[in-house]
């Protein structure tokens, strides 16, 4: 039986892919430091330990303690607006808790490194983002996801650890945290029809997404540990169908079922349009048709209602003030 840490394991993806490992028979290690997850995301069959990444002490530990076959690392602070404004809470969490890791899959030889990067590291590139294109992140999140790909193309050559990188996009479903103001906005508008508040947008709302649903990707990553094909290769993931937030809006009205009304938020500075193209994980893995919309959103929908709504609290280490959308600034 293989054993794979999970980093990142209370959180939305993550705990997803847990499942996903458990019923491939793995033996998981989720680690995790509850800063935007939650304990009860994850099954109880897995070995749950509250850690930071960034803690490299405490990682040294946990590698003597366990032989792990696979660590697929998703822990990140993935708001990827705020990102400008926390710089260095940016780099330490995502790009230097990420090297700790890469140091110990590296010194304990681990078979393989799946890492969870992002369709950030394009920017404002051609569309649909391919793999084939040279990346150009246009914010610190995106620029600590590209800088962690290099290292791993980086140790692959100097050391030979064999890794996966993952580029989704947009995932929604069961278990997300709703209650962050400064991502996810399928989330936020579900969190804004249960507080009885209008739903808001930045901007005119005719920004683009392509809107990807949990179950049809974390089995996919749980997949490629073992396959052969994903060995030291990059993939987009997600959604091909692409929305405004406009209809993302009113999709998210109908599966909550009722009606909010909007209220349209200076712009901010952010990509106007993303989707990328699927073919390569669809020809390596032969990914099932998506998800729809509208059946993920229904999904999702109930769940969130089970949970009740989320309170978002301001985040509290902002470490630039210049050009902070003002409603981030309550
Ligand atoms: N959700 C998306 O649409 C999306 C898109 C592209 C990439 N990603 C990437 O996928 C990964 C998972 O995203 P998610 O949506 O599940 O987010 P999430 O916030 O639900 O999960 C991240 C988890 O990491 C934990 N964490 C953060 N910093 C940590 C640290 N230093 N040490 C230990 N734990 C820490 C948090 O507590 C949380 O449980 C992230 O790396 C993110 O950048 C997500």
């Amino acid at each position: 039986m293989p054993t794979s840490l999970v980093t990142g394991a209370a959180g939305f993806i993550g705990s997803h892919l847990v499942d996903s490992l458990l019923e491939r028979g793995h033996t998981v290690v989720a680690l995790d430091d509850l800063s935007g997850g939650f304990r009860d995301n994850v099954d109880l069959r897995a070995t749950f330990i509250e850690a930071s990444c960034v803690d490299h002490e405490r990682l040294s530990r946990l590698f003597h303690e366990y032989q792990f076959d696979y660590i697929f690392h998703l822990t990140a602070y993935a708001a990827e607006g705020l990102s400008h404004f926390i710089k260095r809470f940016n780099y330490t969490n995502n790009a230097i808790g990420t090297v700790n890791l890469i140091n110990e899959a590296v010194n304990h030889n681990i078979k393989r490194f799946i890492f969870t990067s992002s369709i950030a590291v394009y920017g404002k590139n051609q569309l649909p983002m391919r793999e084939t294109l040279t990346p150009a992140p246009e914010d610190s999140y995106g620029i600590a996801k590209y800088a962690v790909e290099l290292d791993l193309k980086a140790s692959h050559e100097m050391f030979g650890l064999d890794y996966v990188i993952f580029r989704p996009h947009n995932v929604y479903g069961e278990r997300q945290n709703t209650g962050d103001k400064y991502r996810n906005v399928i989330g936020i508008f579900m969190n804004q029809t249960l507080a009885g508040e209008p739903f808001t947008i930045f901007g005119d709302g005719e920004q683009k997404r392509a809107f990807s649903y949990i179950g049809d990707i974390a089995p996919i990553m749980a997949e490629s540990a073992t396959h052969e094909g994903a060995r030291n290769e990059i993939f987009n993931i997600g959604a091909d169908t692409v929305y405004t937030v406009n209809t993302l809006a009113s999709e998210v009205m109908r599966a909550m079922g009722g009606s909010s009304e909007i209220k349209h938020l200076p712009a901010r500075n952010e990509v106007v349009d993303a989707w990328s193209d699927h073919s390569k994980v669809q020809r390596v893995f032969g990914t099932p048709p998506e998800t729809p919309l509208s059946e993920g959103l229904r999904r999702m929908a109930e769940w969130v209602k089970k949970t009740g709504p989320r309170k978002s609290k301001p985040f509290e280490g902002i470490e630039i003030e210049k050009n902070l959308p003002p409603s981030w600034r309550q």
